[in-house]
């Protein structure tokens, strides 16, 4: 199975040009690596400029696009939304759903949990985002995790778990929080094992959290990760690419 490494630009970079600057160089490095899926979730105003993935124009090998976050109604009045079919109009094969920033902002596991349902019934493949905030001595983060799960997925139909990813990413551990630290392969290993056995399910898990072209390899290999969700690092071209390549070997 191909290792899944998804870029998260969140509120960056500033401008078109920028991006597509980023994206091209991604983009030829990327298109050479056969063992991994590359994945970029730009800003929605940045998101039909690329390629597209699912509606063709595509060069095979050019990375995917994803979204970071849709609206869980699939049209009408809602001001500033963005819905599922204005995404698979642009081509976008990903979303991103349950982000902690977005949760930070409000975000409820009931409103998640609509807005999986309704990706997942577009069509679209759902990067469900988990993680404690803070990781105690008597492993309640390992239930409280479970727990996300549980309510972000409630009565998601089984046919559609194929389209289901998690990406792990313990809020402590993303670099934008003050004394972000990356969690270690061995206790990712062990949220790994604790999140499939959770689902019962062959669904492939992620890591995120100051991931970094020094840190990349213990992850996928040591911790036995499906991929790897990367911020910070998914804007420094140089930086994504060496986590890409690590990943293809
Ligand atoms: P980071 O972000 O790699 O900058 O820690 C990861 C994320 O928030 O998805």
């Amino acid at each position: 199975m191909k290792k899944l490494i998804i870029a998260n630009w969140k509120m960056n970079p500033n401008s078109l040009n920028e991006a597509k600057r980023i994206f091209n160089k991604i983009k030829i490095a990327a298109g050479k690596l056969k063992k991994v899926e590359t994945v970029i979730c730009p800003p929605f105003v940045y998101l039909s400029a690329f390629p597209r993935g699912v509606l063709g124009k595509l060069s095979k090998d050019s990375p995917w696009i994803g979204a970071q976050d849709v609206f869980c109604e699939e049209r009408g009045a809602y001001t500033g939304e963005i819905s599922v079919s204005m995404l698979k109009d642009a081509g976008v094969k990903y979303v991103i759903v349950g982000h902690s920033e977005r949760r930070e902002m409000g975000e409820t596991d009931e409103i998640i949990n609509k807005k999986i349902k309704t990706a997942l019934k577009a069509g679209l493949k759902v990067v469900f985002c988990v993680g404690e905030k803070k990781r105690d001595g008597e492993e309640k983060y390992l239930n409280f995790t479970r727990e996300q799960i549980n309510k972000g997925l409630k009565s998601v139909p089984q046919k559609f778990f194929k389209n289901l990813i998690i990406a792990y990413e313990p809020v402590w551990a993303i670099s934008s929080q003050k004394k972000a630290r990356a969690d270690n392969p061995e206790s990712a290993l062990k949220m790994a094992v604790f999140i499939k056995r959770t689902l019962l399910q062959k669904i492939p898990v992620l890591y995120g959290g100051s991931v970094s072209p020094e840190n990349a390899a213990g992850f996928l290999f040591k911790a036995g990760m499906n991929g790897l969700l990367v911020g910070g690092q998914s804007l420094i071209p140089e930086n994504f690419i060496k986590i890409l390549k690590i990943a293809n070997r």
